[in-house]
C-alpha cells in the first residue's frame, strides 16, 4: 500500500547505501541521492526531509552537516540512520526542530514509520478554530451496518463544503482494529498506547504526529492495529485527543464502536449529533431503537441520536422491510436514509478512498450530501447549545 504521507515528498538522501530504499519503503517519494554540499543549498532548493546515513561519512563531516542544518532558517525534518551513532552528534541533531535517529539494522517498515512520523510532525498545525467546532459521532446499531463507510463519506462531504484547508478531522475510535485507514488506503499513525501517560497531556503539536492527511481538507486520526488497544489507552488519553481535535478543526467526525467503553458517554456528550446507523433487517432496527434509547437515557442531556437507515434498495423486492415497516419496528421515524450501492462501496474500499472520489455519481454520495447539508444547516445541538 503506498504511503499517502510519503508520496511525492522530496527526500534528500546522503549516503549511497540508502539508494535501494527508493524502491522499497520510500517508493512514491521523490528521492535524490546527494552529497553533503547540498545541505547548504537547502534554502534555495527546499526538500521535505533529509535522510543521512551516518555510516557513510566521517565524524567531522557529520558534525559539519548538523551545524549547517542548524543554521538554516527553515530546516526540514532530518532522519539520521546508521550503526554507529556518536552520542554528541545525536544530541546536536535532536536539537533541530524535527529530527529523529534510527539505529541499524532496521526494517523497511521502521524506516518508513520514522519518516512518516517526521513528515507528519513537521506539518504546521491547523489554525486553531474560533472554538465553535462541531463534532458528530457515527456508530453502528449492529456490526456491518455501514458506520465506518458513512463516517468516511460524511467527513468527505463536509470537507468538500469547507472553505479552508484541513478543516475536517475523522477520528477512528475503534482502537483495536479500526478500518477507516484501510478504507481510505492510508497509513494509520496514531500510537496512543506507546505514549502511555504522556498521551493525557497531548497538545496540538503532538496531535500532528498522529495525523494522516487524506486530502487537502480532511485529516485522519486512526490507530495502528493493536489487539489490546482498548485496554492500553486510558480514558483520559482518548478524551484529550478529542478535546485537542475539536480545538484544531472546524469539524470532527467520530467513528465510534458500539460497545460502551469508559470514555464513550463523555465522548458522545461532547458531540452535537449522534448518528446511529442501521441496516434494513428487523434485528438491526430493534437494536437501533434500543441503542438510541440507551444513549439518550445515559447522556440525560436531551440529545436524541438520529437513526440513519443504510443500504436502502431503490425498489423493495423480497423480504426486506419497507421504510414504513422499518419505522414500525423502530417505533419512530428514521431521520435519514442512504441508498444501497454495493459496487460503489466495494470498489471504493478496494481502491482506497471515499466513494465520493471513486464513484461520485453513486446515490450514496447524493444521499450523504443531503444528510450533511441538512444537519449542518440545523443549529448545533451541542453541549454549548443545550446549556444555553
Ligand atoms: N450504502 C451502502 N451500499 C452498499 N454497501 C454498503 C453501504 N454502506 C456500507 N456498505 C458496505 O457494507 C459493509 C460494512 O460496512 P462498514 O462501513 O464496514 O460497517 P460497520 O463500520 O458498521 O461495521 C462494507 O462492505 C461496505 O462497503
Ligand atoms: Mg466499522
Amino acid at each position: 500500500m503506498p504511503n499517502a504521507n510519503i508520496k511525492g515528498r522530496r527526500i534528500l538522501a546522503l549516503g549511497a547505501a540508502l539508494a535501494p530504499h527508493a524502491k522499497g519503503p520510500l517508493a512514491g517519494a521523490e528521492m535524490e541521492l546527494g552529497g553533503m554540499e547540498q545541505l547548504a543549498e537547502l534554502s534555495a532548493v527546499p526538500r521535505d526531509l533529509v535522510l543521512i546515513d551516518a555510516d557513510a561519512w566521517e565524524a567531522p563531516e557529520l558534525a559539519a552537516a548538523v551545524k549547517t542544518l542548524s543554521g538554516l532558517k527553515a530546516c526540514p525534518p532530518v532522519l539520521l540512520v546508521g550503526e554507529s551513532l556518536p552520542a554528541g552528534l545525536v544530541r546536536n541533531l535532536l536539537r533541530l526542530p524535527d529530527s529523529d535517529v534510527l539505529e541499524a539494522p532496521f526494517t523497511g517498515e521502521q524506516l518508513a514509520g520514522a519518516i512518516h512520523a517526521l513528515l507528519a510532525a513537521s506539518q504546521p498545525a491547523p489554525q486553531a478554530t474560533s472554538g465553535d467546532s462541531r463534532c458528530w459521532a457515527v456508530t453502528g446499531a449492529v456490526g456491518g451496518a455501514g458506520a465506518t463507510t458513512l463516517a468516511i463519506e460524511i467527513a468527505t462531504a463536509l470537507g468538500a463544503r469547507a472553505r479552508k484547508e484541513r478543516s475536517v478531522c475523522l477520528v477512528d475510535l475503534n482502537l483495536a482494529d479500526g478500518a477507516t485507514a484501510a478504507y481510505l488506503g492510508a497509513q494509520p499513525a496514531m500510537r496512543l498506547a506507546d505514549f502511555g501517560q504522556a498521551a493525557e497531556r497531548l497538545d496540538a503539536a503532538m496531535l500532528q504526529a498522529f495525523i494522516t492527511p487524506v486530502s487537502k481538507q480532511l485529516d485522519l486520526l486512526a490507530g495502528v492495529r493493536d489487539p489490546g488497544g482498548f485496554d492500553a489507552v486510558s480514558r483520559e488519553a482518548v478524551l484529550r485527543v478529542l478535546e485537542v481535535a475539536c480545538e484544531c478543526y472546524d469539524w470532527v467526525i467520530l467513528d465510534v464502536p458500539r460497545h460502551r467503553r469508559a470514555w464513550t458517554l463523555e465522548a458522545l456528550a461532547g458531540c452535537d449529533e449522534v448518528l446511529v446507523i442501521s441496516e434494513l433487517t428487523v434485528p438491526a432496527l430493534l437494536a437501533a431503537r434500543s441503542y438510541s434509547d440507551e444513549i439518550e437515557a445515559a447522556l440525560g442531556t436531551g440529545l436524541k441520536p438520529r437513526i440513519v437507515l443504510n443500504r436502502l434498495a431503490s425498489r423493495m423486492f423480497g423480504p426486506a422491510p419497507s421504510m414504513t415497516e422499518a419505522e414500525r419496528a423502530l417505533q419512530r421515524k428514521a431521520d435519514a436514509g442512504v441508498s444501497s450501492d454495493w459496487e460503489a462501496a466495494a470498489a471504493s474500499a478496494n481502491l482506497g478512498g471515499p466513494i465520493a472520489q471513486h464513484r461520485p455519481k453513486s446515490k450514496i454520495v447524493k444521499d450523504i450530501q443531503t444528510l450533511v447539508e441538512r444537519l449542518a444547516a440545523a443549529p448545533a445541538r451541542g453541549p454549548g447549545a443545550r446549556a444555553a
